[in-house]
């Protein structure tokens, strides 16, 4: 066996985890992905930290019992609600979170004005207002928790004028607030970041953390000499419930026919 040839694993509740995914391709060609939807679960965002914090500890169950050898939680709302238990729980693994780009926000914005598009979870939690309290004392964040985007993306309503009016609704108060800098802190919302830049226009900043993460992956794996020097094996896709449009909304995101293998169940 090529040493380490073993997968990386992420997670998100459903098809959000795919826009990290498709960062970490563009970074890592080299690693194989083995990625997996909580669809049984979906959505994290309106649920208690304890619920996601377990599902996350079955996942990387899962994951690792894959011989994963670092694990990419790709959601805002599990990195919050699960990532310190994880690590306390398998403190040999490295784990990769994802959180709002409250700091890159805070740098990017000229009118001092973020903001920040998140799900009600990833607002109520403790790593939240640990970032507000260190990154964002000279700014002021806008905060809207988007109830029913997910769900509207995860239905392949991606375009169209109900889901640019849906987004009108929680921008423009944003704009006329004078934000000219937006946080997307779901990993779910890269998906309708087209329709997003329309409506806040070309003077805007819009902050998908996504290509980060991915160079903050390879700086894991370098430091712990893991990266892979080649692709041993094709990326693969597991679902905990229905697969719904995962298949068709992942081959288009990615550009290869994406096919998702027998349901996994806890
Ligand atoms: N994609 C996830 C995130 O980044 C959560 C979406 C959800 O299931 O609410 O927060």
């Amino acid at each position: 066996m090529i040493p380490n040839s073993q997968p990386i694993g992420l997670f998100d509740s459903g098809i959000g985890g795919l826009t990290a995914a498709y960062a970490i391709i563009r970074e890592l060609p080299n690693e194989q992905l083995l990625y997996f939807g909580d669809t049984a679960h979906l959505p994290y965002g309106p649920q208690p930290a304890e619920a996601i914090r377990a599902y996350s500890a079955e996942i990387t169950q899962f994951l690792l019992g894959q011989g994963c050898k670092a694990i990419v939680i790709a959601c805002n709302t599990a990195t919050a609600a699960a990532l310190s238990y994880l690590r306390e729980r398998w403190p040999e693994t490295p784990f990769i979170g994802m959180e709002p780009a409250v700091k890159p926000g805070a740098r990017a914005t000229r009118a001092g004005k973020v903001g920040v598009l998140a799900t009600a979870g990833t607002f109520k939690s403790q790593r939240y207002a640990s970032l507000m309290h260190r990154f964002a004392k000279e700014v002021e964040l806008l905060e809207n928790p988007c109830a029913g985007l997910v769900e509207r993306i995860e239905n392949g309503r991606l375009n169209g004028p109900e889901t640019e009016a849906f987004l009108r609704n929680i921008l423009e108060p944003m704009l006329a607030a004078h934000a000219d800098t937006f946080v997307l802190g779901c990993t779910h919302y890269p998906f309708v970041q087209p329709l997003i830049e329309k409506i806040v226009g070309p003077g805007a900043t819009v902050i998908n953390p996504a290509p980060a993460v991915a160079r903050q992956l390879r700086r894991i794996l370098e430091e712990r000499q893991l990266l892979s020097p080649e692709l041993t094996g094709p990326h693969r896709f597991f679902v905990s419930g229905e697969k719904g449009n995962f298949e068709a909304l992942a081959t288009e995101l990615l550009g290869f026919g994406v096919k998702v293998e027998a349901g996994v169940t806890f």
